[in-house]
Parts: C-alpha cells; structure tokens; sequence
C-alpha cells in the first residue's frame, strides 16, 4: 500500500499561555500541502521502518494503532526541522494506512485521538484537509476552503521547538480570533485580505534565535510572495501567490538566489 504524506503549513499560529503539562495552548489554521513524502506499507511480522530517525514518528504510530506489523518505506522530500510537519505527517499516512491495510474499519476522528499520542500535529493531519487545530494540537476540526497557492522556502537551517516556545512572548486574550478572521478572508477569497490574515506568534522568537530565517522572508517577498510568514517553529516561511504559473515563477526566482523552495497547492484527502 501507498500513501501520499502531505507536509502542512500553519497560515496562522497563536500562542497563549502555557498549560500545566508545560505545552502552550495554540489556536491553528492548519492547511495541508501538496510536497509530501510517500510511504510504501506492507504486512509484516514486526513494525520496522527506514525512514531512519532517532525517534521515528512512523514506528510509534504503528506501534499506537497496535494492529499488527508492518515494513515501512519512506521516500522523503519534505525537509525535517522546517516547521511543515513531516515526521507527523509520516505518522499519519502510517495511521491512515495501516487502518486500510488491516480493514480495522476506524473513523478519522479515531485515527486522530490515536495520533496525538504519537505528535502535536498529527491530529491535524489525520483529518486531511484544512482544519483549526487547538489545545496543544489534540482538538482538531476539519473545515472547507478554497484551494491556495503558495510558495515555501528554506534556510537551511534546523530551529528547535523546544526553544522556540521557550523564548516566544504568549497572548493574553483569545480575542481577537485571528484564526477565524483568516477562514474568513480564505472563504471571501479576496487576494490583499489573505496576504493579511497569516500570522505567527513564534516568529520573532525564532528569527531573534536564527537570523536566517528573516533573510529568507526577505528574499521570498522580494521574490513577489505576498503575506510572507513562517510556518510552525520555523525555519521554513511561507508566502502567497495568485496563480499556479506565479507561484512556480517566484519559487524559481528563490532557488536562482541559492535557496531551496517549492510551489504547492494546499490540499484535502
Ligand atoms: O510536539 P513537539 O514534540 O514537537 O514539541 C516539542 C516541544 O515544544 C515541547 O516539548 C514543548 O517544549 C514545546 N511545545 C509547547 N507547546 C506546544 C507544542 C510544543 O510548548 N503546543
């Protein structure tokens, strides 16, 4: 069995205070994207996987769905540290296969409570498509948008969650929603109202911390991206294009700057 595992971006990230447990509590607009990995299953005696990490996310999914074994094969593309989910990603694709592979007949909304044992975004996407993520990730809706076209970029640099979050100034309030205030710009389509609606709580955090990340941003709204924005815990940013043909003309323009990017679409399962 084959699966896609799409990468996402966080269009908008608000951080408020931090829980009991220690995580942040987070508001989310999680939307999936069309760079993935592909994960190839088969049946198998023991849970094994090559995707080769210390901590692989897909061998603790499996182990979590503890249906049976399983030989995992990751053919990776989304890059790891860049705040677009891949492990989890991983993860899910492994949840979604392994619940076909083995007729285990479980819902989505299983699949994601099973999920966010195994990672903070693996909830998310699970449910496949656009979605408002809460909590510390584990309270999960799925909505309908209109399809967007971005361009992501790459440091090259690996930023740390763990200090991100550490240094990151939180919100008091709830209100305003800007989460919800960007559905509704994505749902209205209007191009200047979505450039600014995207937002990230840990992006001063992580740009103090890794300079490169700034200079990507630059370079990317140089490039002709509008509402430029980093994703995740970093280091990857993200920007807004109109069409399919600009969003492959600016991630060209990018990469002739010596900078890895990509041009995708978001997209649902
Ligand atoms: O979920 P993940 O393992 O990627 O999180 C790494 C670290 O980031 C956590 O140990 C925690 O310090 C921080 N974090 C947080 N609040 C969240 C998610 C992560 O404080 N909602």
């Amino acid at each position: 069995m084959k699966i896609e595992a799409y990468a996402k971006v966080n269009f908008t990230l608000e951080v408020f205070g931090r829980r009991a447990d220690g995580y942040h509590a987070l508001r989310s607009l999680v939307l999936p994207v069309s760079l993935s990995d592909t994960i190839e299953m088969d049946k198998a005696d023991e849970v094994t996987s090559d995707a080769g990490y210390d901590d692989d996310l897909c061998v603790r999914a499996a182990r979590a769905i503890g249906a049976g074994g399983v030989k995992i094969h990751v053919t990776k593309r989304i890059p790891s540290g860049g705040g677009l989910g891949g492990g989890s990603a991983d993860a899910a694709a492994v949840l979604i296969g392994m619940n076909a592979m083995y007729g285990l007949g479980l819902s989505r909304e299983k699949l994601a409570e099973i999920g966010s044992g195994v990672g903070s975004d693996v909830p998310a996407l699970v449910l496949g498509g656009p979605t408002v993520m809460e909590g510390r990730g584990e309270i999960v809706s799925r909505i309908s948008l209109p399809v967007l076209h971005l361009v992501i970029a790459y440091p090259e640099v690996s930023s740390s969650t763990a200090e991100v979050y550490a240094r990151c100034s939180v919100r008091e309030n709830r209100e305003p929603d800007l989460t919800r205030m960007a559905i509704e710009a994505i749902g209205r389509g209007d191009a200047d109202d979505i450039a600014g609606a995207s937002v990230n709580g840990l992006q001063e955090a992580a740009t103090v911390l890794h300079p490169e990340i700034a200079n990507a941003m630059d370079i990317l709204a140089d490039a002709g991206a509008m509402g430029v924005t980093m994703t995740g815990s970093g280091s990857c940013v993200f920007g807004q294009a109109q069409t399919p043909a600009m969003a492959s003309e600016i991630a060209a323009k990018v990469n002739a700057r010596g900078m890895a990017a990509w041009d995708v679409r978001t997209v649902s399962r």
